[in-house]
């Protein structure tokens, strides 16, 4: 049987214990699951693409059947030169449809060839983004559970800063 697989595409900025669910998900169905991290210098991520890279590789060391990829321009594009015509994007609430619904309508007219697969994370991740975490660190909330150990523990440091100076 010839070897199937998707790409998992985002700014995982950072990778959230939702998008480890989506990941393992696709490896359910797939033999091979390429995320693909957009360099996004326009969205001023918290951490460089390469951080995003690495901690999403360490994360999944152990799975060969996984890839991590730095990808720019149209996605597309990227999906071909990986060699895989599925796109996996999580849907987590009826909130994430309308975008979800116009981004794959666009790869579609782009690419007809190139399917979108929705998949659900668990019910625990509906309210979980990145966007939340990072909110939630930078006000000093606690991350563990939301995100793998070491995000949790690089999102610590990335958000400590340079000591304040007492003024008494
Ligand atoms: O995690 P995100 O930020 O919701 O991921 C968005 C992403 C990376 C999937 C999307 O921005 C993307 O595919 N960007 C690449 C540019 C592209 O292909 N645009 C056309 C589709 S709208």
């Amino acid at each position: 049987m010839p070897e199937t697989s998707a790409i998992y595409p985002g700014s995982f900025d950072p990778i959230t214990n939702g998008h480890v669910d989506i990941i393992e998900r696709g490896l359910a169905v797939f033999d091979r699951v390429v995320v693909a991290v957009l360099k996004n210098p326009k969205k001023r991520p918290l951490f460089t693409t390469k951080e995003r890279v690495r901690m999403i590789h360490d994360i999944f060391a152990s799975k060969k059947e996984v890839e991590v990829r730095a990808f720019d321009g149209l996605l597309v594009d990227f999906a071909r030169v990986q060699g895989t015509r599925v796109v996996i994007r999580g849907l987590r609430a009826v909130s994430d449809f309308e975008y979800e619904f116009q981004m794959a309508l666009m790869n579609r007219s782009l690419a007809p060839d190139i399917e979108t697969f929705f998949m659900m994370p668990s019910v625990n991740y509906t309210f979980l983004s990145s966007n939340v975490v990072r909110e939630v660190a930078s006000l000093g909330g606690s991350v563990d559970g939301l995100v793998p150990g070491p995000v949790a523990r690089k999102l610590r440091d990335k958000l400590r800063g340079p000591k304040k100076v007492q003024i008494p």
